[in-house]
C-alpha cells in the first residue's frame, strides 16, 4: 500500500510597504494603471502568507514535516527579508519587478521551493481582506 499524501498549511504574516510603479512606463501611464498605488512614497499592507506543503505522513511522528522546521525555513528565507521592508528598494527581486500580490506570491514560491525539497505545493498571499493571490494557479 502506498502512503497517502497529506497537505499541511501554515499561516504567517508580515508587514511591508510597496509602490506599484514601473520605470518601463511614463508617470502618467503608471498613474492610469495603478492609480493611488503609484503614489511616490508607497503604502503598506499587513500581508497574510499561507504556505502549503505535501508529503507522506512520517512514521512514527505522524507529521508531514515538523512545524518548527517549516517555521524556520519560512522565517529565514521569506519573513526575515520581507517583514518591515520597503519591497521595491529593500528586496532584490523587485528591483525591476512590480511588487504586486501576483509577483509576491511567485517570488515567495521561488524562495521556498529549494529549501523545502519538493514538498512545496502552494503559496497564498492575502494582501487585503479582499485581495488574495495563489501560486501556482490550479
Ligand atoms: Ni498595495
Amino acid at each position: 500500500m502506498s502512503t497517502p499524501l497529506v497537505h499541511l498549511s501554515r499561516r504567517y504574516s508580515f508587514s511591508a510597504s510597496h509602490r506599484l510603479y514601473t520605470d518601463h512606463l511614463s508617470f502618467e501611464e503608471n498613474e492610469a494603471i495603478f492609480g493611488r498605488c503609484a503614489n511616490p512614497n508607497g503604502h503598506g499592507h499587513n500581508y497574510g502568507l499561507t504556505v502549503t506543503v505535501a508529503g507522506p505522513v512520517d512514521v512514527p511522528t505522524g507529521f508531514v514535516m515538523p512545524l518548527d522546521e517549516l517555521d524556520a525555513i519560512v522565517r529565514r528565507t521569506v519573513l526575515d527579508a520581507y517583514d518591515h521592508r520597503y519591497l521595491n528598494l529593500d528586496v532584490e527581486e523587485y528591483a525591476d519587478l512590480v511588487p504586486t500580490g501576483e509577483n509576491i506570491a511567485r517570488c515567495v514560491w521561488e524562495r521556498l521551493d529549494a529549501p523545502l525539497h519538493g514538498l512545496l505545493r502552494r503559496v497564498v498571499v492575502d494582501e487585503t481582506r479582499n485581495n488574495r493571490f495563489e501560486y501556482p494557479a490550479i
